[in-house]
């Protein structure tokens, strides 16, 4: 009975789970997702590539660490496989809620977790009829948004099943909004109405928290949390150019980002999240602007060094040997001084606006092996494979 890593194309993060099973002594099964034929009928079940029989690998998988990229083959590999009896990380049930930005909020929302104001319009942009005339809502959603959250403070209007800030967009003023929800298409990962938030008055950073539970254990948060940050965009995705570093987090934190796991995970036994939250320090900035952002300089162009050996390609053929490089510039990165001095503003900034955190989005499939493992010291890779064991009976 073995453990078996789905996925789609081997990235950073899945030879990192692989790295990583080997230093546990874990063995792995590679179910190269995308390219097998699933067969159903009366003649019962196989599963085959064109040059391989995996009928026999599936009849034996006991747990599958579903790591395909697309949500919505996600969503489809975890309860293709609970259907033929295999158990999950993640399950079905919490790839269906993480896959939309609004079941995780309502679910959140409904244990009492603090959130974004969030709302939501099942109306899109614009109805197509059969004569193809085009019907325009624009007006009327963003009417309706402008009924529940003040237009002066900004509303951002979000892809629900977006990812790396794609189709996040701000608006300050009338104009912005009718264009902004112009902009929301309806499409096979989107597929209806548009959701709107408050803006969360944020400063440079925000957070993102790991919280996991293996099987007969109390779900467990990771006690430091990595930042994303910047002024470049009000937006903090990595993907966007910004920086990133770790904070502690204080202990209430780590708290609700356990309750947060629980909420989501309903009664799966085992799982993994990466939760995105976001501080609402308002005017509760605790550090001189014009000195942060001068260290934010002097961190940029260290952390341009570990940025030049990510994009080297040398990772697809010698993944080792590239990832101890990686880690050589990362420690390089975190020992110049402007990194603790904004660790130090992040963390003391963090404490005194604990009360104002929100939590905005979990993740899923968590990137991990560039980022998160560097800055947290948690490499998820181990959680998550030792999430997989304890589903084995033994
Ligand atoms: N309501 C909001 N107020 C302020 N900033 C926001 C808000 N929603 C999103 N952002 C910013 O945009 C980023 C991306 O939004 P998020 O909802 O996490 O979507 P994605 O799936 O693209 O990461 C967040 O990390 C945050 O920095
Ligand atoms: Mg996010």
């Amino acid at each position: 009975m073995s453990i078996a890593l789905l996925y789609e194309r081997s990235e950073n993060d899945e030879n990192g789970i692989k790295l990583t099973a080997q230093q546990l002594g874990i063995d792995l099964t590679y179910l190269p997702f995308r390219k097998i034929a699933l067969s159903i009928g009366k003649n019962g079940f196989s599963a085959k590539t064109k040059g391989k029989n995996y009928t026999q690998i599936f009849h034996d998988i006991k747990v599958v660490l579903n790591r395909a990229q697309s949500k919505n083959r996600r969503l489809q590999a975890s309860y293709t496989m609970e259907a033929l009896g295999k158990k999950t990380v993640n399950s079905s049930q919490i790839e269906f809620i993480c896959y939309s930005k609004l079941r995780t909020l309502l679910n959140l929302n409904k244990e009492g977790i603090p959130i974004p104001k969030t709302v939501f319009v099942p109306c899109d942009a614009f109805d197509t009829m059969k004569n193809g005339r085009e019907i325009h809502n624009e007006k009327d959603i963003a009417d309706l948004f402008e009924q529940e959250i003040p237009l002066s403070e900004g509303i951002v209007i979000k892809a629900d099943a977006g990812t790396h800030g794609k189709m996040i967009m701000l608006s300050k003023n009338r104009e912005e909004l009718e264009n902004n929800i112009k902009e929301t298409k309806p499409g096979i990962i989107n597929p209806i109405g548009v959701v709107a938030q408050e803006l969360i008055q944020k400063w440079f950073y925000d957070l993102r928290i790991i919280v996991s539970k293996e099987k007969g254990k109390e779900p467990v948060c990771h006690h430091t949390g990595m930042v994303r940050a910047g002024f470049k965009d009000f937006r903090t995705n990595t993907f966007l150019g910004n920086l990133v570093f770790d904070a502690k987090l204080p202990q209430c934190l780590q708290e609700m980002a356990v309750k947060c796991g629980k909420t989501l995970s309903g009664n799966s036994q085992a799982w993994i999240l990466a939760l995105d939250a976001m501080v609402n320090v308002g005017k509760n900035k605790s550090a001189d602007e014009t000195y942060l952002k001068s260290q934010l300089d002097i961190a940029t162009d260290a952390w341009a060094a570990v940025q030049n050996i990510k994009k080297d390609e040398s990772r697809l053929t010698d993944f080792q040997t590239w990832n101890n490089r990686l880690e050589a510039q990362f420690k390089a990165y975190k020992d110049i001084s402007a990194y603790e001095n904004i660790k130090n503003i992040i963390e003391e900034n963090l404490q005194t606006n604990k009360g104002a955190l929100v939590f905005h989005e979990a993740n899923s499939c968590p990137e991990f092996w560039e980022n998160t493992r560097l800055a947290t010291g948690l490499n998820v890779a181990e959680p998550l494979l030792k999430g997989a064991q304890s589903l084995i009976d033994h």
